[in-house]
C-alpha cells in the first residue's frame, strides 16, 4: 500500500528580510507550513493518521478540532474514502468551518472540547472502530509522527539556533523537537497567548501542572487551558535549554499585519504569535543578534478573516474608470 499523500510536507524556508533588518538581527527565517494542501501543517498529521486508519482496517475516523486539523482529516479522509465525524469547536472562525464543508465529513459543533470530552470521544472511537483523529500525542501518537518531519526538514534547511513554535495542546512543539532530536543544539521556544499560557507558566514554575482555569485569548488554535501534551511540551523545551514566551493577542495581530504588509506573507494569528514572540525576544535582548532563529508559521491567514470583515479597510464608495483616473493623477501630482 503506498503512503497516503496529497503533496504535504517539504515546505520551504523563507527569509523575513524586512523584519530582520528592522530588528537588527542577521537573519530571521520562517518555515512556510501554510503552504500545505489545506493551508496548515496539520495535513502532515492527517496523512499519517488516515494512513494508519487504512492500515488498521478501521471503518472511518472521528476527531476534534479548532478548524485546521478538521480540514486536514476531512481532506485526507475523502482521499482515502473513509467517512469521518468531526467534533469542531463551536466558536471556530467561519472560514475554517466553511472550508471543511466541501470534503463531506459530518460536522458536529461542540460547545466544550476539553480533556473530559476528548477522553469520552476516545472511548467512542474504540467502541465504533473509528480512528481517533486528534492532533495530540496523548490521543494519536501515530498521527503526530507525521509532524516530526518538520523538525527533520529544519535540520536539512538551515543551522537554526532557536525554533519558535506556537503552542496550544503542545503536540506540535513536541513533534518538531523529536524531529530534530540528537543532531542539533537548537533551543525550542514555546510561544503561547498571554491569555492562555499554561505551558509557559509551568515552564516558569508558576504553576504545579500545565493547566489553568480558563482561557481569555481569542487566538484560534491556541485556546487550550488544559493542553493534552502540556507536560511533554514543557519537557521538550527544558531539555533543549529553551524557554516559554507569553504574547498578547494584540502583539500577535500586529505581527500578522506586519508580515502581510512588509513580507507579503499572510498567516493566521496563531502563526504570527510565534513571530511576535521572536520579535519581543530580540527587543528585550533575550535573543542575541548573532542568533539564527526560525518561526514555524503554521497556518494560512485565509483560515480566519474575522479581523478583516468586508468593511474593514475598504473605501465605502465604488469607483468608475474616470474616478480611478483622477485618483492616479493625484498620486502622480504628489510624487
Ligand atoms: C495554526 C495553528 N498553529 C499552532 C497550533 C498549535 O498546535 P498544538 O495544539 O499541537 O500545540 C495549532 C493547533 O490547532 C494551529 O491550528
Amino acid at each position: 500500500m503506498s503512503k497516503l499523500s496529497l503533496g504535504e510536507g517539504n515546505t520551504p524556508i523563507l527569509s523575513l528580510t524586512t523584519l530582520s533588518k528592522s530588528l537588527g538581527i542577521n537573519e530571521i527565517s520562517a518555515k512556510a507550513e501554510w503552504m500545505n494542501p489545506t493551508g496548515s501543517y496539520k495535513d502532515r498529521i492527517a496523512a499519517a493518521t488516515i494512513d494508519d486508519a487504512l492500515r488498521g482496517g478501521l471503518r472511518g475516523w472521528i476527531g476534534t478540532s479548532s478548524g485546521n486539523g478538521g480540514a486536514s482529516m476531512s481532506a485526507y479522509g475523502a482521499k482515502a474514502g473513509l467517512p469521518g465525524f468531526l467534533c469542531i469547536a463551536a466558536d471556530a472562525p467561519a472560514e475554517k468551518v466553511r472550508s471543511i464543508v466541501p470534503y463531506g465529513a459530518t460536522l458536529l459543533p461542540m460547545s466544550q472540547l476539553g480533556i473530559a470530552e476528548m477522553d469520552a470521544i476516545r472511548e467512542l472511537a474504540s467502541q465504533y472502530h473509528l480512528k481517533l483523529s486528534v492532533t495530540a500525542y496523548r490521543y494519536n501518537p501515530e498521527g503526530m509522527s507525521g509532524a516530526e518531519a518538520i523538525g527533520a526538514e529544519l535540520l536539512k534547511q538551515g543551522d537554526f539556533t532557536h525554533v519558535y513554535v506556537p503552542a496550544g495542546g503542545g503536540g506540535l512543539l513536541v513533534a518538531v523537537a523529536r524531529g530534530m532530536a540528537g543532531s542539533t543544539k537548537a533551543r525550542m521556544i514555546c510561544a503561547q497567548p498571554a491569555g492562555c499560557d499554561p505551558i509557559v507558566q509551568f515552564i516558569d514554575r508558576e504553576i504545579a501542572e500545565p493547566r489553568i482555569a480558563r482561557c481569555t485569548s481569542t487566538i484560534s488554535g491556541l485556546q487550550l487551558p488544559a493542553p493534552p501534551d502540556g507536560e511533554l511540551a514543557a519537557s521538550s523545551v527544558m531539555e533543549s535549554d529553551g524557554w516559554g514566551c507569553s504574547v498578547s493577542d494584540a502583539d500577535a495581530w500586529s505581527m500578522q499585519d506586519y508580515l502581510a504588509s512588509k513580507e507579503g506573507i499572510f498567516v493566521e494569528p496563531a502563526s504570527a504569535l510565534a513571530a511576535a514572540a521572536l520579535a519581543n525576544d530580540v527587543k528585550s535582548g533575550r535573543l542575541p543578534s548573532s542568533a539564527r532563529p526560525v518561526a514555524i508559521l503554521t497556518g494560512s491567514g485565509l483560515k480566519d478573516l474575522r479581523r478583516f470583515s468586508s468593511t474593514v479597510g475598504l473605501p465605502v464608495q465604488t469607483f468608475a474608470i474616470d474616478d480611478l483616473r483622477l485618483r492616479l493623477e493625484a498620486i502622480d501630482a504628489n510624487e
